[in-house]
C-alpha cells in the first residue's frame, strides 16, 4: 500500500486496522483497496476545496491570532462566491444534505474562517428569518434504543410547536474535523451576531439553528446558554 505520488499522506496512529489521515481526517482501512481509493478521492477534494489563495478584495470581519473571518455576499466577485459554494458543498456532503439549495440564495451570508495555514476550516451560512421553533431538551438514549432509533428521534422531536421571534437563522455550520473544539464555531456565530445587521448586535435568542445534527445540537445548546 503506497500513497499516490501527488499526495502527502501523513498517516496517523493505527488502531484496529483503521488509520486516521493526519491531513484530511478521514478514517479508513489502509489494507482495503476500496478504502484507499475512497480516501485518495476524498483527500484531494477536501484539500482543494479548503485551499485559500487570498483575494484582491477580502471582507475581513474579524481577526484572531490563529486566523480570520471573511464574509462573502451573493453579489461578490465570482472567485469569492465560488469558494463559498465549494466549501458549502463539502459541508453538505458531510451533513448528508443531498443538493439541498438554500431557501433564498440571494440573501444568504457566508462566513468563512481562514486559518494561518491558508485553509478555510470553518463555514457558517446565515439567512434572514422571522420566526423559529425552540430546540427542546432531549431525553437520554436508553439501553433498548438502537442508534438509528435515537438519531431519528433526535431529528424528529427536537422542536417546540410555538414559534418565537428570531432574526438570524443558521442554515449551515461546519468546522473541519481536525480543527474542532477550538472555538471556531463559537467565533463564527459571535461574528455573525455582530455583523448580521448593520450597526446592531444580535442577542443569543435572536439566533436560530435550523434542523441541527447531534453535533450541532451539542454546540447550540452550549452556545446559547453561555
Ligand atoms: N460534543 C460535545 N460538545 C460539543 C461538541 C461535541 N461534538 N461540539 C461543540 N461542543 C460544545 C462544547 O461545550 C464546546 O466547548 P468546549 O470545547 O470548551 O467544551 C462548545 O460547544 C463550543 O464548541 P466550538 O469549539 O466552538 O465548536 P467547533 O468549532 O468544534 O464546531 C460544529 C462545532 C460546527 C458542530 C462541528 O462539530 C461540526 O462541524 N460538526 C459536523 C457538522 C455539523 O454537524 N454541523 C452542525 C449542523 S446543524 C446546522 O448546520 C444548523
Ligand atoms: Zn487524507
Amino acid at each position: 500500500k503506497q500513497a499516490p505520488d501527488q499526495l502527502i499522506i501523513d498517516a496517523g496512529q493505527k488502531q484496529f486496522g483503521a488509520t486516521a489521515c493526519a491531513s484530511c481526517g478521514m478514517i479508513y482501512s489502509a489494507d482495503s483497496l476500496e478504502d484507499n481509493f475512497q480516501h485518495t478521492q476524498f483527500h484531494q477534494r477536501l484539500l482543494d476545496s479548503i485551499k485559500f489563495v487570498g483575494w484582491k478584495k477580502e471582507r475581513v470581519v474579524a481577526e484572531f491570532w490563529d486566523g480570520k473571518i471573511i464574509l462573502v455576499l451573493p453579489e461578490d466577485p465570482k472567485y469569492a462566491t465560488k469558494k463559498a459554494e465549494e466549501v458549502r458543498k463539502l459541508a453538505d456532503n458531510e451533513l448528508g444534505f443531498q443538493q439541498v439549495s438554500l431557501s433564498c440564495p440571494s440573501k444568504a451570508k457566508t462566513y468563512l474562517f481562514v486559518n494561518s495555514d491558508k485553509m478555510v476550516v470553518g463555514c457558517l451560512i446565515t439567512e434572514h428569518i422571522r420566526q423559529a421553533f425552540r430546540v427542546l431538551e432531549q431525553p437520554e438514549r436508553t439501553k433498548d434504543m438502537t442508534k438509528a432509533d435515537f438519531m431519528e428521534h433526535h431529528r424528529a422531536w427536537c422542536c417546540s410547536t410555538s414559534p418565537e421571534t428570531a432574526i438570524c437563522g443558521v442554515s449551515r455550520i461546519w468546522v473541519f474535523s481536525l480543527m474542532r473544539r477550538q472555538g471556531i464555531a463559537t467565533r463564527l456565530v459571535d461574528t455573525a451576531r455582530n455583523t448580521f445587521m448593520y450597526g446592531s448586535h444580535l442577542t443569543k435568542t435572536e439566533i436560530a439553528f435550523s434542523d441541527p445534527t447531534p453535533d450541532g445540537k451539542l454546540f447550540a445548546t452550549k452556545y446559547c446558554e453561555t
